[in-house]
């Protein structure tokens, strides 16, 4: 594996299922994989999980890791080609990865979307650039539109919680939620696109899916993410029965309203309706709560659901680290040539 951005990246979803409890058992079982290779992190952004559980993952595989924080001491770097470089920023990204790639064997790279201009985010183009650029393996740990080690890791939390009643296809909600301020889509894009690979029997999760989204008007996700899911506006009709409930807030998609691309639609408080709490609960399968953190409480999802015996925000956060490992072990057997 060169590259991880989608869910097709990984392979058969079962073998990384499999491998990901194979991890579990034993996290320090490939440890002699990555002895002598370095992993670059690059975070253009603020992390607590995606940082801790990379570098944890690297160090499982016997790597050195380096981790560069672009806005806390390095050059402000310049990422669009043609740009007369007269302000503030003084290296360019085109000089600045093939110098990353010298002093690494494989890179991660965190960089949020700018939420300006949909055709930019959505091309990936800091993504793609450093795989052009830096001559070495590239994973996303959250990119302009994709956070697949996270939803990869949300798919392990989800096949390894077992159901009051099982033998039954299980049903899995994702729920906008309100929040003051525009955040990306790539929580909410690649949940989707893993959920539905996995809803598949025969390639996904013992018993398979149902997959359900519910938003308000306007949060329209792309298609290229959620072709095939349900979309279901009534909020309260979309958590019946549910046994998972993932809860995130996006910024508008541009997809039904290409001019609000990235915007906060309307005024938060008129949506406040739309936090989870135990009256949507309620009507589930006893449902068990997710979501990514970092969460604002009381906005997202309320205290009692957040602290429930059901809620599931630990384990997600914990299986980030074996996300991460199946993924880098990925890489460095294919630089291993094995
Ligand atoms: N869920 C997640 O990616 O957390 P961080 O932003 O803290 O890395």
């Amino acid at each position: 594996m060169k590259t991880f951005l989608n869910a097709q990246d990984i392979g058969d979803l079962r073998q990384a299922l499999a491998e990901a409890q194979e991890i579990k058992r034993d996290k320090l079982k490939h440890v002699s994989l990555g002895r002598g290779m370095t992993a670059l992190l690059v975070f253009f952004n603020n992390s607590l999980r995606t940082r801790l559980s990379t570098q944890k993952a690297a160090q499982n595989l016997g790597m050195n890791v380096i981790v560069l924080d672009v806005n806390a001491g390095a050059w402000k770097l310049e990422t669009e080609r043609g740009v007369v470089m007269d302000g503030d920023k003084s290296e360019h990204l085109l000089e600045a990865i093939p110098v990353m790639g010298c002093y690494c064997d494989l890179i991660g790279i965190r960089s949020f979307a700018g939420l300006r201009d949909r055709d930019y985010d959505y091309a990936e183009t800091v993504y793609w650039q450093f795989v052009r650029h830096s001559s070495r393996p590239v994973f996303a740990m959250e990119t302009a539109t994709v956070h697949p080690l996270q939803a990869f890791a949300d798919l392990i939390t989800i096949d390894e919680t077992p159901l009051a009643s099982p033998g039954r296809r299980k049903k899995v909600v994702m729920s906008w939620a309100p929040h003051p301020r525009s955040l990306p889509q790539a929580v909410p894009n690649s949940f989707a696109q893993w959920m539905l690979a996995a809803s598949d029997e025969q390639a996904g999760i013992e018993g398979g899916l149902d997959f359900v989204i519910t938003q308000p008007h306007g949060y329209e996700l792309d298609p290229q993410f959620v072709r095939g899911a349900r979309i279901e506006y009534d909020q309260m009709k979309a958590f019946e029965g549910a046994d998972f409930v993932y809860a995130k807030n996006w910024s508008c998609p541009g997809v039904t309203c290409p001019e609000d691309y990235g915007k906060v639609l309307g005024d938060y408080h008129d949506y406040l309706s739309w936090t989870v709490s135990e009256r949507q609960m309620a009507v589930t399968n006893n449902a068990h709560f997710m979501h990514c953190l970092p969460v604002r409480r009381n906005m997202i999802v309320t205290d009692d659901v957040i602290e429930a015996p059901t809620s599931l925000v630990i384990p997600e956060a914990a299986n980030r680290e074996i996300s991460a490992t199946v993924v880098i072990k990925r890489m460095l057997e294919a630089l291993r040539g094995r």
